[in-house]
């Protein structure tokens, strides 16, 4: 299997070309659908990338913003991805907050958080059989997950649904299931620090594992592409 990826000298300069692919995904997707959908990762990598779209002069009014995956916590809770998006970025633009549609977590247990999730996003894409995402913007962790589908899980199992229960060892998460990642139009990984190289490495270089990554199992149809800083990407065989 060959993955398509760039490796860029420095976190800006990297930051700088996710953010480049993002405008052109949007352009792209405002003149053909006249809205722009994508879905965010959390974690610290793309905090300064959500900064420096909060600069961006764009028709934010145009921009629907989805989450990944997201922490069973409140939307005000530190760990929670939305607040992170909200304070690197969206309080910062003009968008309606109608187009802001985060994974809402205040359900009494994850399960029907995931599926009240599920049927918001079925009448947003208005019951297609799987999400089309404009833009899917993944990380990895050391241990090859991604959004909240950890190895080992029951979520990366699920293949009939939009949204499923991940688990973070004990700790329960909403995340978008591989197929729902997977029909989006476009999906990039943003990987930086030389604690993922090793994965990368296995990945990449066709290395045996017992069993894959779950970010190896992000197969999309549409653009995909792994964009990752020089620590992350050292020694990496392209595909
Ligand atoms: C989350 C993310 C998760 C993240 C990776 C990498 O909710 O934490 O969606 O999948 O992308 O854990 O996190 P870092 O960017 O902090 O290394």
């Amino acid at each position: 299997m060959s993955y398509p990826f760039e490796v860029y000298a420095s976190t800006d300069t990297l930051i700088d070309r996710t953010l480049a692919l993002i405008v052109e995904e949007f352009e792209t997707a405002v003149r053909e659908r006249d809205r722009f959908t994508i879905a965010l990762s959390g974690g610290n990598t793309p905090k300064p990338l959500y900064r420096k779209l909060a600069q961006q002069s764009l028709p934010w009014e145009k921009c629907h913003v989805f989450w990944g995956d997201e922490r069973f916590v409140p939307a005000d809770h530190p760990d929670s991805n939305e607040r992170m998006a909200r304070e690197t970025w969206l309080d910062h633009v003009d968008i309606p907050a109608a187009n802001i549609h985060p994974l809402v977590t205040a359900y009494d247990t994850p399960e029907q958080a995931a599926q009240t999730n599920e049927t918001t996003l079925k009448d947003f894409f208005k019951s297609a059989e799987w999400p089309v995402f404009d833009f899917v913007l993944l990380g990895m962790g050391d241990d090859g997950h991604t959004a909240s589908l950890f190895p080992g899980t029951a979520a990366l199992q699920v293949c009939d649904r939009w949204v499923t229960v991940g688990m973070k060892e004990d700790q329960p998460r909403l995340t978008l299931t591989i197929p729902a990642i997977n029909h989006a139009h476009c999906v990039a990984f943003l990987i930086a620090g030389a604690n993922k190289n090793p994965v990368l490495q296995t990945i990449f270089n066709d290395k045996k594992t017992d069993t894959p990554y779950p970010s190896q199992f992000i197969q999309p149809q549409g653009k995909f592409i792994w964009l990752l800083d020089a620590l992350a990407g050292k020694d990496l065989v392209p595909g």
